[in-house]
């Protein structure tokens, strides 16, 4: 359930009607919801209630707006981050550096150093080699990083192949199969305190059955390290439950997952780390757009153009993905369309053959479930700049990321003096 529902025939985000942050801010627009952002969260923490205090640690990647990262701190979240801009992102939200997760394949040893500086909880170490160097900079400060080994279990998840991470062909984590050598060669360096493991087998999931044997393999391994006289107190079962995206559509619910966690996590006696991304901010947010004009002729439906394209929500060009679309104001009239975006490439189309409401040219329309993965992902391709984020709170909202102009990123950029 979201906080984007219909009042007096007029979508409104909470109490605020959609028409009026077109009018105020202009579009394409992002709005987040801070309670659906707060409903989500509680949901997820009451969900893994049974397993003590697990750390809870909001993918960063899913949404780094700051005041989106600010709901979150006050709900308790840390974070997980894969850069050091999203490190500082979290920092920047008040996020305890004790609640920050360091996850991803590439940290440079500049990332790794300044995790360092700012002593965050956990770094997942992604393979030997980055657990060398990470052992080598802590060792050389007279310190000792806090760390789990990511393994890659080797599972299907069954969701798109572009955002499947638990493959061995993937490039995440330590390979099962060589997890232990691993994990005795990096617990014995200077520098390092190898506590746990971390998985993270992939995103949008709609079936537990992956993560069932993800985590039994994951419980397997905690054991095989124990015998070998390792200490364990950590396990990092990363995030990847997926949310609806289509009406009606049902997925596994968080109460589903937190009995799964509870159910394979039995005995490990371990610090459970958590770190959903899309399940807090997916259906928390929702883009905003203006039909530019409607264009007939062709041989399908007409083209419904609005003013958001594919560079401010990638989704549906870059996987496919389905988000639904709905008038801000419907008239019960219903159109079949082409949704498309002004860009110059065929791929900058969010729906084919879409029934949806009947929309003219000036109307407001939203694209659902924009809250994860949506400004995130923008680019400024065709010059077009970078859109607004606004926050809404009951019946208040502030502009929480300015628009972008191509001005100002042409403003970053010099002809060079021989070139005059
Ligand atoms: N932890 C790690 C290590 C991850 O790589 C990810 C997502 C998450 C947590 C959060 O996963 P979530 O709970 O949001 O599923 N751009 C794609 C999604 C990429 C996800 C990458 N990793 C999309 O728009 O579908």
């Amino acid at each position: 359930m979201d906080h984007f529902q219909p009042t007096d025939g007029v979508l409104h985000a909470e109490q605020v009607s959609l028409e009026k942050i077109a009018a105020d801010v202009g579009t394409p627009v992002y709005v987040y919801s801070r309670a659906t952002l707060e409903r989500h969260a509680k949901i997820f923490r009451e969900a893994l209630s049974p397993l003590g205090d697990p750390l809870i640690a909001f993918a960063v990647k899913a949404n780094p707006n700051l005041a989106v990262l600010k709901v979150l701190q006050r709900q308790g979240f840390g974070a997980d981050v894969v850069s050091g801009g999203e490190l500082m992102r979290a920092l920047a939200a008040g996020m305890p550096p004790g609640k920050i997760v360091f996850s991803g394949v590439g940290k440079t040893d500049a990332e790794l150093s300044l995790g360092l500086d700012k002593a965050i909880g956990q770094f997942n170490i992604e393979s030997r080699e980055e657990g060398r160097e990470l052992a080598a900079l802590a060792a050389a400060r007279g310190e000792e990083a806090q760390a789990c080994l990511r393994i890659n279990p080797d599972v299907d998840a069954k969701t798109h192949a572009k955002i499947s991470t638990g493959k061995a062909e993937n490039k995440f984590g330590v390979p099962l199969t060589h997890a232990r050598e691993a994990f005795a060669e990096l617990a014995a360096l200077d520098g390092m305190n190898l506590r746990g493991v971390a998985i993270h087998i992939g995103s949008q999931l709609g079936d537990l059955e992956p993560l069932e044997t993800a985590f039994a393999k994951v419980g397997k391994l905690v054991d095989d390290l124990r015998s070998t006289g390792h200490t364990i107190t950590h396990v990092d079962l990363g995030g990847g439950l997926g949310v609806p995206y289509r009406k009606g559509e049902i997925l596994p619910s968080p109460a589903e997952y937190g009995e799964l966690v509870a159910r394979a996590s039995k005995g490990w006696d371990v610090q459970l780390t958590f770190e959903p991304g899309r399940l807090i901010a997916g259906n928390a947010g929702v883009l905003l757009t203006r039909v530019v004009r409607v264009k007939r002729g062709g041989n399908g439906p007409p083209f419904l153009i609005v003013d958001a394209a594919m560079n401010d929500l990638a989704r549906p060009a870059l996987y496919g993905a389905w988000h639904d679309f709905d008038a801000v104001k419907p008239t019960g009239e219903r159109m079949m369309a082409n949704i498309v975006g002004p860009i110059c490439e065929t791929g900058d189309t969010f729906a084919t053959d879409r029934d949806c409401d009947a929309l003219a040219a000036g109307d407001l329309g939203v694209f659902r479930t924009a809250g994860a993965y949506g400004a995130t992902m923008a680019s400024s391709y065709n010059s077009r700049g970078f859109v607004a984020e606004v926050l809404v709170d009951g019946d208040k909202y502030a502009v929480v990321a300015d628009r972008i102009d191509a001005g100002a990123i042409m403003d970053a950029e010099r002809v060079p003096d021989w070139l005059e």
